[in-house]
């Protein structure tokens, strides 16, 4: 399972990449206006340290979404263009799919939503199992759904699992063999650690001093 971090922040995509784990980052207005700096600028930024970088369209009309899709594909070949999961959202993954442009078809909340974004030629798919679970509902449950359903078919959509809040999302969607996972750095950064790791590695340092050398 790819691994992306969900930021708009550059530092953070710099801090985890180094790990030699980061697949890819999403970002999303709400994310870009937290950071305050320039939307072109941070895309670029991040292309040159991970090979796909979501950058999503604001306009609402096709004519608008495709003219977006168009100009972030220009802007560095490691952007996907990230367009919502609607009726003018369909007619931009179907043109960005006969351009050769990559695609995240973002804000899925349905099975039925999943299955016509792939349909129109998304290269990746998100569901937002977190807003889900926030809404009363199971996200992880959507995921199983959507999983099932590819597995009779050969779409080459990727599903990646969109609004993760905690560790065990991560897991849970590597066991559904979901393609990816985005992850918010908070939660990256709880990934690499256990007590056990940490008391165990105290230990051998500790008995490490009485070795003689
Ligand atoms: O990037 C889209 C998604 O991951 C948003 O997550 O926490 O705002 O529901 P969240």
């Amino acid at each position: 399972m790819k691994l992306f971090l969900d930021t708009a922040n550059v530092d953070q995509v710099a801090e985890i990449a180094a790990w030699g784990v980061l697949d890819g980052v999403t970002t999303n207005p709400s994310l870009v206006a937290k950071e305050g700096k320039d939307f072109k600028e941070t895309v670029m930024k991040m292309c040159e340290l991970v090979p796909c970088v979501s950058a999503q369209v604001t306009a609402t009309e096709f004519e608008g979404m495709k003219k977006q899709a168009e100009e972030y594909h220009g802007w560095h070949k490691h952007v996907v263009v990230k367009v919502p999961m609607t009726i003018e959202g369909l007619k931009t993954l179907h043109y960005c799919r006969e351009k050769k442009i990559r695609t995240n078809c973002t804000l899925v909340f349905s099975a039925n939503q999943a299955l016509l974004a792939a349909k129109a030629g998304a290269s990746i798919i998100s569901p937002f199992i977190g807003r889900l679970d926030d809404a009363g509902q199971d996200g992880m449950a959507l995921i199983a759904e959507i999983m099932q359903i590819w597995s009779y078919y050969d779409f080459d959509t990727e599903v990646l699992v969109a609004s993760t809040r905690h560790p065990r999302h991560i897991v849970e969607a590597a066991e559904l063999g979901a393609h990816i996972s985005t992850i918010p750095y908070e939660v990256f950064k709880r990934l690499p650690h256990h007590p056990l790791t940490d008391s165990g590695l105290k230990k051998f340092m500790e008995d490490w001093e009485n070795v003689k050398k």
